[in-house]
């Protein structure tokens, strides 16, 4: 269905670099306030009031995107290896690896953090099923096919490929998309290390989808997005349907995605909330100065999702292959 033969191109120069050093720097603060999981929670509207709501709320997320999936609970189907793929501390793969009784190995860049999830798996008794180490996701250390799982909780927006993409006789593409710029690689090794049938999870923000009569985003939408991606060591975007097109052009099967922006609303102003105590702001004068600009755009992603420009985006896959 399509082709493309082109090595990947190399990251930007110092994106790594400043992803492993924001993470080094502000995952003790965040887990501080926040505890072991460093995404955004799922709610109901009208729902979070108290920190204890936010934090089920974070486990909520993790139960709705494997519902969405249809994971199976069923002893002879679940999941029994997965790869948690920027995992920051860990708290997606102790939770993923207890709820299933599976093997979890877990990478994210930051030195920082693989150290802290191997401490809190040994706290929890999880050492021989859980494990962290520093490596970097578009280039995994895993021989292909081994995981039933494949699980990318919010790490798909730091990740750079600026590779060309050719599409060939292609029934899905516009002629005007022929050639374009996505996130290839970091989805083709998520598929690469999926096992035959193993499902792939992917959370992750998005810009919205562009109008048949546009070619690019507005150019006001262009600089919000830009000051965001400076603060969080961001490369360019995608939309939800440059996901898709990517899955498809991979040959995964049963592709699904929804925006889950409208339920996310309430976890921005909480995090400005937390951060305006006095113990988030003892832990932000602490942590450094990209801990501080992190903490300086969070009205920014506020706007970002106001405007319709911020899709907080969920794209499941099968590889193809036996279940
Ligand atoms: C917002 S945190 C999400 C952490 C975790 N998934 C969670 O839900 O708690 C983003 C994570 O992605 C990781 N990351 C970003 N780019 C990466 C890359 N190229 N390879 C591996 N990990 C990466 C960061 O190190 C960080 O752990």
């Amino acid at each position: 269905m399509a082709s493309s033969s082109t090595a990947p191109a190399p990251a930007p120069p110092g994106l790594k670099e400043g992803i492993a050093g924001l993470y080094d720097e502000s995952s003790g603060a965040w887990e501080s306030i926040w505890g072991d999981h460093m995404h955004h929670g799922f709610y109901e509207s009208g729902e979070a009031a108290s920190m204890a709501d936010h934090r089920r709320a974070q486990i909520r997320m993790i139960e709705e995107a494997l519902a969405f999936a249809a994971v199976s609970d069923d002893p002879e189907k679940k999941p029994k290896t997965v790869v948690d793929v920027g995992c920051g501390i860990g708290g997606s793969s102790r939770y993923l690896a207890k709820k299933y009784g599976a093997q979890c190995k877990s990478i994210t860049l930051s030195p920082v953090q693989a150290e802290r999830g191997n401490a809190l798996a040994a706290a929890q008794g999880l050492s021989d099923q859980v494990s962290l180490q520093v490596a970097d996701a578009m280039e995994q250390p895993f021989p292909d096919g081994q995981f039933d799982l494949v699980w990318s909780m919010e790490s798909g927006e730091h990740m750079p490929d600026k590779r060309k993409v050719t599409f060939f006789n292609s029934d899905w593409l516009t002629a005007d998309a022929e050639h374009f710029e996505i996130y290839y690689q970091f989805v083709s090794e998520l598929a690469r290390v999926a096992a035959p049938g193993g499902t792939i999870i992917i959370v992750t923000w998005c810009h919205r989808n562009l109008e048949p009569s546009e070619t690019s985003l507005k150019s006001d939408e262009v600089n919000l997005l830009k000051r965001i991606c400076d603060a969080y060591y961001l490369p360019d975007w995608c939309s939800p349907s440059d996901y898709v097109s990517i899955a498809k052009s991979l040959s995964l099967e049963d592709i699904k995605t929804a925006d889950w922006s409208e339920n996310v609303a309430p976890f921005w102003p909480a995090v400005i909330k937390s951060a305006l105590t006095w113990k988030g702001i003892t832990s932000l004068l602490t942590s450094g100065w990209k801990t501080m600009r992190g903490a300086m755009v969070m009205p920014l992603m506020i706007q970002g999702y106001k405007k319709g420009l911020i899709k907080f985006t969920i794209i499941t896959c099968r590889k193809p292959g036996a279940t």
